[in-house]
């Protein structure tokens, strides 16, 4: 079953809780949590403050994405506060496969993702420690970009690793999805649709309820 993760970063801030809560009642399956630190991405999103806050407004997966610099100090305190996927970024990490091996051993599903510009050969080592694989098919920092087609290649290689070595990470692609190329993203293999844009634009279940018709 192909899994929906709205992002946040496009939500009405000011009405966070009825945002999640409509996501949520229109069938999203997890909701998709932006972090980022100013220094491995430019911009600055939210952290542990907010997402403790909204933990109660869901009992969908907490999907979260961290956009920052050496995640492993933090890992921890994203678990605390509710995360059940941690994504960290190939080139954040100082020691790769220990920050997965700590957000393995609080009990969270560990993840990995890579920009648009690291090669699959930077995360082919740590695929048999990860639950799941984000392709980013976007520059990572901020919503609304144009989704990059080569992303697609990248799923599909990432597709193709996986199952030659028996290994069963689920792909999750974030940047640029709408309803126009999600079915391209699926077909090359991806199981877990990240869209922030193309659900907060407009009327979040309805876009919610479209995404999952084409899913
Ligand atoms: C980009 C973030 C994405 C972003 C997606 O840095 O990782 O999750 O919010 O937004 P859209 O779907 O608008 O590209
Ligand atoms: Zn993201």
């Amino acid at each position: 079953m192909n899994i929906l993760s709205p992002s946040l970063l496009s939500a009405d801030f000011k009405k966070l809780g009825e945002e999640i809560a409509a996501i949520d009642k229109a069938g999203a399956e997890y909701v998709h949590i932006d972090v980022m630190d100013g220094q491995f991405v430019p911009n600055i999103s939210y952290g542990m403050p907010v997402i403790k806050s909204i933990r109660s407004c869901t009992k969908r997966v907490f999907d979260v994405h961290l956009m920052i610099d050496e995640p492993i100090r933090y890992v921890k305190d994203f678990a605390d506060c509710g995360a059940d996927i941690i994504t960290v970024h190939v080139e954040a990490c100082k020691d790769v496969a220990a920050t997965l091996e700590a957000i393995r051993q609080l009990g969270v599903k560990p993840a990995i993702t890579l920009n648009p510009d690291t090669p699959v050969s930077a995360i082919e080592p740590y695929l048999n420690q990860v639950d799941m694989v984000l392709v980013m098919s976007v520059v990572p920092g901020a919503g609304g970009q144009k989704f990059i087609p080569e992303s697609l290649d990248k799923i599909r290689r990432i597709k193709k690793l996986l199952d030659e070595n028996r290994l069963h990470a689920d792909i999750e692609v974030d940047g640029g999805i709408n309803t126009d190329n999600v079915r391209a993203a699926l077909d090359a293999g991806a199981n877990i649709i990240v869209a922030g844009s193309a659900v907060f634009k407009g009327d979040a279940a309805e876009n919610v309820k479209k995404f999952k018709e084409l899913m």
